[in-house]
């Protein structure tokens, strides 16, 4: 497929959802839905490479996902690490650099230490970024940026006239990064359940009935010649006649 003409997101941003859902229709555990997801993010992650696709970013455990049961949380973080250690490698290949948004400080240590290691090894990539939200929520990151303008402001760094968009912007997580132009959601679902509700304010938005475990370059590439038809207004008029 030719992609010299097309329209190609810069930033894709995905809500991976139906992991459990897609174990129970085979009569499989929820973790065995979990495992074949990891498979999922590797495809999509080389489908972004392959189409130019720069920021990839990645819904992979949100502020609520702490309320699912212990062995649950445990089997995401073990397999996190692990996908962690052995995609490295592909990483480096592809020359993508991984980043994380969230409250990090709320992961297992071990995982912490993984994902600082991958962090450390790809930093000098520049051909995409991989982004993980992980302990994310789209709430508590702007809770997060208001408390940090308003220390600034008690320091005297900051008048409060001095808040403006793109003050807020560097203040989240995802400060730096371009808007995600493309939100895409699995699974059936049509809500964002708390995930980049500042910088998505303007995102096409892409549903498809696939689980997350299903999810490979097909339905990427579906997404894609979508959004490549999509007129974004950003509030404007396309027509600027009568
Ligand atoms: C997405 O799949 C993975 C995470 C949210 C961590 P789910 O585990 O939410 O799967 P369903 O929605 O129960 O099918
Ligand atoms: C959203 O999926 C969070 C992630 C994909 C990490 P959930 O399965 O947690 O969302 P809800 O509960 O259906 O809104
Ligand atoms: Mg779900």
């Amino acid at each position: 497929m030719a992609t010299a003409n097309l329209n190609i997101p810069r930033h894709i941003a995905i809500i991976m959802d139906g992991n459990g859902r897609w174990a129970s229709e085979r009569g499989l555990s929820r973790s065995a839905g979990h495992r074949a997801g990891a498979e999922s993010v590797r495809r999509v992650v080389e489908a972004c490479n392959e189409f130019g696709v720069q920021y990839l970013t990645l819904y992979a455990f949100s502020t609520e996902n702490w309320r699912r049961p212990a062995a649950e949380i445990r089997t995401l973080m073990s397999l996190l690490g692990r996908f962690l250690k052995e995609r490295t490698a592909d990483l480096q290949r592809q020359g993508i650099r991984l980043q994380v948004i969230g409250e990090v400080e709320r992961l297992p240590v071990l995982v912490r230490r993984t994902l600082d290691q991958v962090m450390a090894a790809t930093a000098a990539n520049t051909r995409g970024v991989l982004t993980l939200a992980l302990s994310y929520g789209s709430r508590a990151e702007l809770v997060r940026a208001a408390q940090r303008l308003a220390a600034r402001v008690q320091r005297g760094e900051l008048t409060p006239e001095q808040i403006t968009e793109e003050a807020l912007g560097r203040e989240l997580y995802t400060a730096g990064m371009p808007d995600p132009d493309l939100i895409i959601r699995t699974a059936n679902e049509r809500r964002l359940s708390n995930f980049l509700l500042w910088q998505g304010s303007y995102a096409e938005f892409w549903v498809t009935p696939v689980c997350w475990p299903d999810f490979g370059r097909e339905q990427f590439v579906e997404a894609l010649a979508d959004y490549t038809c999509r007129v974004r207004r950003y509030g404007g008029v396309t027509d600027a006649g009568s």
